[in-house]
């Protein structure tokens, strides 16, 4: 079994994965990003898109938005999620490998490092290539990722965290000459200890957009925020743009 394939790291895991204060990050960027920014009544399509935290923020704003995921503890948790914000959405249990609706979208979408999750390459360019083919002619791609230069910058010195009831320990590893990364979780809560491991690929600025023009994007740009900021020493998040076109 693959890492992402086990619901037990969702179901354990996803109350600090997925916090009230990453779902409140999500709401405001949505709201304020130019790069999530779509007329009412898009076809958006939100990748890995977990307990909808993007994807309930987009519906809110009037976008018809389809979530696709594989796990469907976090599916439900969407289900539950957007019943309470009281807005429709459409779900899709699927691999992202496999899932491909052509010239249906808009804007496809996929956050918080739901990218680059497969160890051979060509798995990864795959997902692009679907992503592509799923886009209306004109459409754009937005994928939000921990890029290499990033974790280059920043250290990968152990991370404590205090979680309701308990504390979280977080440490990276950077593995195969700086192609990938992993994360192993320690959750200390009520007595219990679990754990988790978290892989995925550690892709330069350069790198992911050399993969979307060999998927056939066009206009490919990065940014390194949510406020479209210039990809430099500053950046927060690695986010990859590219269009169909
Ligand atoms: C780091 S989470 C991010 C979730 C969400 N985008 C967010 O911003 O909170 C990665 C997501 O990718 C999903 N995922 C992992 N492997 C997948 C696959 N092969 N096909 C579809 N979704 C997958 C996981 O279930 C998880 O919801």
């Amino acid at each position: 079994m693959e890492w992402f394939e086990d619901e037990t790291l969702w179901t354990g895991f996803g109350e600090v994965m997925f916090s009230a204060e990453r779902a409140a990050e999500a709401e405001a960027r949505v709201s304020m990003s130019p790069l999530l920014r779509v007329p009412a009544g898009a076809a958006v399509l939100d990748l890995g898109c977990g307990p909808g935290t993007y994807t309930i923020p987009l519906a809110r704003r009037g976008a018809a938005v389809t979530g696709v995921d594989l796990s469907a503890a976090l599916l439900d948790r969407a289900v539950t999620a957007a019943s309470a914000a009281g807005v429709g959405i459409r779900l899709v249990r699927a691999d992202m490998r496999e899932f491909v609706e052509p010239d249906r979208y808009d804007l496809a979408i996929s956050m918080y490092t739901s990218f680059g999750l497969f160890a051979d390459h060509d798995q990864n360019m795959r997902v692009l290539r679907n992503v592509l083919a799923s886009l209306k002619p004109g459409g754009r791609a937005l994928i939000d990722l921990y890029g290499k230069e990033i974790a280059a910058r920043d250290g990968l010195a152990p991370k404590i965290v205090d979680v309701d009831g308990g504390t979280l320990v977080v440490r990276g590893t950077v593995l195969a000459g700086w192609t990938r990364f992993r994360d192993d979780f320690l959750l200390v809560r009520d007595g219990q200890a679990r754990t988790a491991v978290v892989e995925h690929a550690l892709y330069s600025a350069a790198e992911l957009k050399g993969m979307l023009r060999e998927a056939g994007f066009t206009d490919v740009d990065c940014f390194g925020g949510f406020d479209g900021e210039p990809f430099d020493n500053h950046a927060r998040r690695l986010i990859v743009r590219g269009r169909r076109g």
